[in-house]
């Protein structure tokens, strides 16, 4: 069978509602799988919610409902999200469901079969906020805990481990010879100076159910519960090969995270996967973590970004252009509210808004709106900027191939000044002249459409209405100058991005 793109983000844990880190997340994920639409393969995009674990059964509790009412609540709110997005996601899943949690247990039983676990006495630390074991070795120079941890609790409890060391230096061999496994290359080098550095100690993966009840039961030990992040990373598997599409669907191209969950996506996933002779993930795509006004995003301070609420201000594309425009896979970023409003003004307002609102107006006051004949002064310029732009879309560099298509519009606002065709508009003898400049223009903006599809699909579509043509799919790669028709009557032009000037 035929292999189908396959793309994932993390699954967001139901303790709260979504904020501008996942909505970044969703949306470069979002647009790496319409590129590849747009590039000529289909694409599986999968996102959803990570539901079990003390950290969600303590926000149940804390909001006096039952853990599955609590989540059931939530799950609306998230799946509502992904749609206020725009996300093209193929399925949403929640680790609560059956039909994940039939595989994860498929997959503890077969590990466990093959001697992969053993059980063992734990005496020490655990942090509920992290869902994770302490070692000593995690207490600062004053012999505490970061506050990074939370509330940590002293435990002594026999749990299930699962034997990581015997399979590190295959990964670290897996990880040399595969250069882009783990993207970008510091991230890469993290994880191999991790892996190279420091004895992998096993992985305990059993919570008894006396301490946390809200998890899926071992299916060889019904004393206790599975731990949440084995529980939590198999859904990357256990979708495809619940709706039936393993074969098609895995391994995933890309898995695209942030950097604090480097480590259970680069080390842990691919060693669950290789005891269970599976195989593993092509791509681990790691980005950064955004701040609003150089601080942490907190709640309690009241410094958050509310996508919600800039995107039923703003608009879905504008919050998508800022966030992938401003933020380039990798590196953190920091929200500013005038930074967004100063990329809304200049380049979505002035910079594109404004190029198809005056082609398409001269086009309507001079031809009446009907596409003169074919001419290609710019084609030479489209066409690098096309073919610039699809590598950047196969490199996964979002934040430069936006950088392309900017280049074009302020070209070919040069051009309408260069031009200008409204002086040529007052000349019956420069008739001709003019219908080759609105025909360049015209067609510009055609390519624009095109190209904007995987990061402003409603922006593409609405620039295609206006253009008078069909909304499918086009491809990027093997759409040229030139297919535009003289002939064709295109629709009176309305503001994409209306100006917010104060
Ligand atoms: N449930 C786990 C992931 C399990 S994946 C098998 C989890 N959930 S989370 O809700 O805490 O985070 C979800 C994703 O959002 C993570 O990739 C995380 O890095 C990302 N972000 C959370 N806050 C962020 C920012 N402030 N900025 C950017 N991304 C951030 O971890």
């Amino acid at each position: 069978m035929n292999k189908q793109f396959y793309i994932t983000t993390a699954i967001d844990y139901v303790n709260g509602q979504p904020h501008l880190g996942h909505a970044y997340e969703k949306i470069i994920t979002d647009v790496i799988a319409r590129s590849q639409c747009c590039l000529g393969s289909e694409s599986f995009y999968l996102t959803g919610l990570d539901e079990h674990g003390q950290k969600v059964q303590q926000a149940a509790e804390d909001n006096g409902q039952n853990a599955q009412d609590y989540c059931n609540n939530l799950a609306e709110d998230w799946q509502a999200f992904a749609a206020k997005l725009g996300l093209s996601n193929g399925d949403f899943v929640r680790t609560t469901e059956e039909r994940h949690k039939t595989v994860v247990a498929e997959i503890l039983q077969g590990l466990y079969d093959k001697g992969e676990f053993y059980q063992k006495e734990y005496v020490g630390f655990y942090s509920a906020k992290q869902e994770s074991f302490l070692t000593e070795k995690d207490r600062n120079d004053n012999g505490e805990f970061d506050p990074i941890y939370g509330e940590v609790q002293e435990l002594r409890e026999n749990n299930y481990y699962f034997k990581l060391g015997q399979y590190q230096q295959w990964l670290i061999e897996h990880i040399e010879a595969n250069p882009n496994f783990v993207a970008p290359d510091n991230r890469r080098n993290e994880v191999l100076g991790f892996l190279k550095n420091e004895n992998l100690e096993d992985l305990c993966i059993s919570r008894p159910k006396e301490r946390l009840s809200w998890g899926i039961p071992l299916p060889f030990d019904s004393d206790y519960v599975t731990y949440v992040w084995f529980d939590a990373l198999t859904n990357y598997l256990s979708i495809p090969r619940a709706i039936g599409r393993e074969s098609e669907l895995w391994p995933a191209d890309i898995h695209v995270i942030g950097k604090d969950i480097l480590k259970f996506h680069a080390v842990y996933w691919p060693i669950m996967l290789r005891a269970a002779n599976l195989e593993i993930p092509k791509q681990i795509l790691v980005h950064g973590w955004w701040q609003k006004d150089n601080q942490k995003m907190s709640k309690s301070t009241g410094n958050v970004v509310d996508p919600v609420a800039v995107i039923d201000e703003w608009g879905l594309d504008a919050f998508r252009y800022y966030v992938v425009r401003e933020l380039d896979i990798g590196p953190d970023g920091n929200w500013t509210d005038e930074g967004f409003a100063a990329r809304y003004g200049a380049e979505l307002a002035n910079g594109l808004g404004n190029l198809i609102n005056r082609s398409l107006s001269m086009l309507g006051r001079y031809r009446d709106g009907v596409v003169p004949e074919a001419h290609d002064e710019l084609a030479h310029d489209a066409t690098v900027a096309r073919d610039k732009l699809v590598e950047q879309l196969r490199a996964n560099e979002l934040q430069a191939g936006l950088m392309t298509i900017w280049s074009y519009i302020a070209r070919l606002n040069q051009y309408v000044d260069e031009t200008a065709p409204f002086k040529m508009a007052k000349d019956p003898n420069q008739a001709k002249r003019l219908g080759e400049v609105l025909y360049n223009l015209t067609e510009s903006c055609r390519l624009l459409a095109v190209w904007l599809q995987p990061y402003l699909p409603t922006t593409s579509h609405r620039i295609m209405e206006q253009l008078n043509l069909p909304k499918d799919i086009i491809n990027i790669a093997q759409s040229g100058w030139g297919e535009l028709t003289a002939g064709q009557k295109v629709n009176k032009p309305e503001a994409l991005f209306p100006r917010r000037d104060k």
